[in-house]
């Protein structure tokens, strides 16, 4: 019998198995991230949302949506309250992205993204969602002047 042979078995299944689990480790850490490990994966459901096509550019659009945004379409949906008039966090908004930053990772999520998270809000965070108070065409609205801080409707 080659005892060598049985002890480097051991060995190297020991070695396998410890592999395993730091592979398992790094993919429960980071399940929750897309590639870039910017922004969270959206939910299935909300996956195939899109922006209506032109929205982005068209003027009617905007001035819905900045109406939404700085309250004066509904008094209880407020999102300058938290998000500043020009994007920026205010003080009772702090933690939120800077959505005049262009390098902001979560201004560059897609819009499926917001879309969900203006939806279902945050856990865990002030951030409410908005599905009882805004329609999903309302919500487009409001995103399209997200849009217009950081890459002017682009
Ligand atoms: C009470 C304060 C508050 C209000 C009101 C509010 N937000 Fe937020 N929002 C936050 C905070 C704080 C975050 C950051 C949460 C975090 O990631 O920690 C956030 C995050 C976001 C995000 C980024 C989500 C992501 O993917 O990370 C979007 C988009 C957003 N808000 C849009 C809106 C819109 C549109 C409205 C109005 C309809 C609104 N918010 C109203 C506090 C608020």
């Amino acid at each position: 019998m080659n005892n060598a042979g049985i002890k480097t078995n051991v060995v190297g299944r020991g070695w396998l198995v410890f592999l395993a689990l730091v592979i398992l480790w790094g993919l429960l850490l980071f399940r929750n991230q897309d590639v870039t490990g910017a922004c969270e994966l959206v939910p299935a459901d909300y996956q195939d949302k899109a922006m209506p096509v032109g929205w982005k550019e068209d003027p009617k659009v905007l001035s819905a949506g900045k109406a939404i945004y700085e309250g004066e379409a509904n008094p209880s949906v407020k999102c300058v309250m938290c998000h500043g008039e020009d994007g920026k966090p205010t003080q009772i908004g702090r933690g939120a992205p800077d959505f005049s930053d262009p390098s902001e990772k979560c201004t560059q999520g897609s819009d499926a993204q917001w879309f969900w998270r203006i939806s279902e809000g945050k856990p865990q965070t002030i951030m409410p969602g908005w599905k009882t108070h805004l329609t999903e065409e309302e919500r487009w609205q409001v995103i399209a002047y997200l849009h217009t801080f950081a890459h002017k409707g682009k």
